[in-house]
């Protein structure tokens, strides 16, 4: 289920928030600051032990990364970075894509039933809002998708199956929210969902 809000993601009590964080991972302007504010020294510190892939680097741009909560009312943190917006012919699109993408796999991977995304990169690292709602949109739908695909394909009877069903047991159903921090933004998401 797809929901979109007007609100402030560190007021959500869900499974898993996502940061718009820096490469570095230590903190930052943004939601990014207003996450490590509400989640208290401890997420910095979580922050500081994710390990560097390379000098100053924590989480590579259109990767994802997950500590836990805190503070804060959500279980769990999921930082990615999004990618500076220069002109959209730089790889961004694709970038930003792979925030969407990865942050979800992760949330699936650690059990969460709910997430909450930012509107990533659209405030400092400058995406315009139209082009990157269109993007979040398409990438939360694609995956949603795939994994209620998944699933049917679980649920298939399957007499020779120990429990007379194919495969692994089905995974939770996961509720994605889009928080965005204007009612201006809310607006283009909603107009988008319809859209894409
Ligand atoms: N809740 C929800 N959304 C928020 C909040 C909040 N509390 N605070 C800000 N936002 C929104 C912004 O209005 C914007 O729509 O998050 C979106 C992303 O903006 P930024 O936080 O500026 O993130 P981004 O554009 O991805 O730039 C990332 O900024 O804060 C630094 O460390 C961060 O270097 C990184 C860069």
């Amino acid at each position: 289920m797809i929901k979109i809000i007007h609100g402030d993601i560190t007021t959500l009590a869900v499974d898993a928030i996502v940061n718009a964080a820096n490469q570095v991972m230590l903190g930052g302007g943004g939601v990014d600051g207003a996450i490590h504010r509400a989640a208290g020294r401890e997420l910095y510190e979580a922050c500081l032990k994710v390990p560097e892939v390379r000098p100053g680097v924590r989480c590579p741009t259109g990767e994802a990364r997950i500590t836990p909560g805190f503070k804060l009312p959500a279980k769990f943190v999921i930082h990615t970075v999004g990618p500076v917006y220069r002109d959209g012919n730089h790889g961004e699109p694709e970038k930003l894509a792979a925030c969407y993408r990865n942050s979800l796999a992760l949330a699936a991977e650690n059990g969460c039933k709910s997430i909450a995304f930012p509107c990533i990169s659209t405030g400092i690292y400058g995406y315009p809002i139209e082009d990157a709602a269109k993007i979040a949109v398409r990438e939360v739908k694609e995956f949603l998708a795939a994994k209620n695909a998944k699933d049917a394909e679980r649920d298939v009877a399957c007499p020779h199956a120990p429990n007379g069903r194919a495969g692994a047991p089905r995974t939770p159903q996961i509720d994605v929210i889009f928080c965005c921090f204007s009612e201006r933004d809310a607006d283009v998401y909603r107009r988008i969902l319809d859209l894409v």
